[in-house]
């Protein structure tokens, strides 16, 4: 049983840009496995960016092919994967991911979150044409989702290494 929770893979969640990929990958490289970034994965399989995947297919369909993807890779051993800020609202997500894999939530508070916003703004539909106060209230819906069950990892005040080494850490 110890050595099936060793080889579990691990999930990254979180909102938008809290930096789940940037710090999936360390923590790939720390534990020597292999990295999944299902957005990527999802850009690949259409061949253009998310935004476009939204203009042309529509969300729905965004929505059934992560959804295949997380499934696929979260039965797979020893990866660690990273998964769109969107993931956790399916249910079904969440069911494979919780009972297939180790899921750890990247918390940053949305003072911190905030400045992110410009570097985010272009390349995330879901943000595009809401204010301020709109992308806070989608911010603050989405806490109790991500924060429901998984181990918490506060980034404030953290550099990706040391987030990257508390989870290693904490997996021993
Ligand atoms: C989304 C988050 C994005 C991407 C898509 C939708 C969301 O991923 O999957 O734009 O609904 O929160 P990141 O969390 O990696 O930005």
């Amino acid at each position: 049983n110890d050595v099936s929770l060793r080889e579990k893979s691990i999930v990254m969640i979180g909102f938008m840009g809290v930096g789940k990929t940037t710090i999936g990958k360390v923590v790939a490289k720390n534990l020597y496995r292999d990295f999944i970034d299902i957005d990527e994965e999802i850009e690949k399989k259409f061949n253009m960016p998310t935004s476009d995947i939204f203009k042309q297919y529509g969300e729905k369909i965004f929505r059934e092919t992560e959804k295949n993807m997380i499934i696929q890779s979260c039965k797979q051993k020893l990866k660690i994967i990273s998964v769109g800020g969107g993931a956790f609202l399916q249910e079904e997500i969440r069911d494979v991911c919780l009972s297939e894999c180790i899921v750890f939530f990247l918390d940053m508070s949305w003072e911190n979150w905030k400045d992110r916003i410009s570097l985010l703004i272009d390349s995330r539909p879901v943000l595009q044409g809401k204010n301020m106060d709109q992308i806070e209230e989608l911010f603050n819906e989405r806490q109790p989702i991500y924060s429901e069950h998984h181990s918490r990892v506060i980034t404030d005040n953290l550099v990706v290494e040391e987030v990257a080494d508390y989870i290693v850490e904490s997996l021993k």
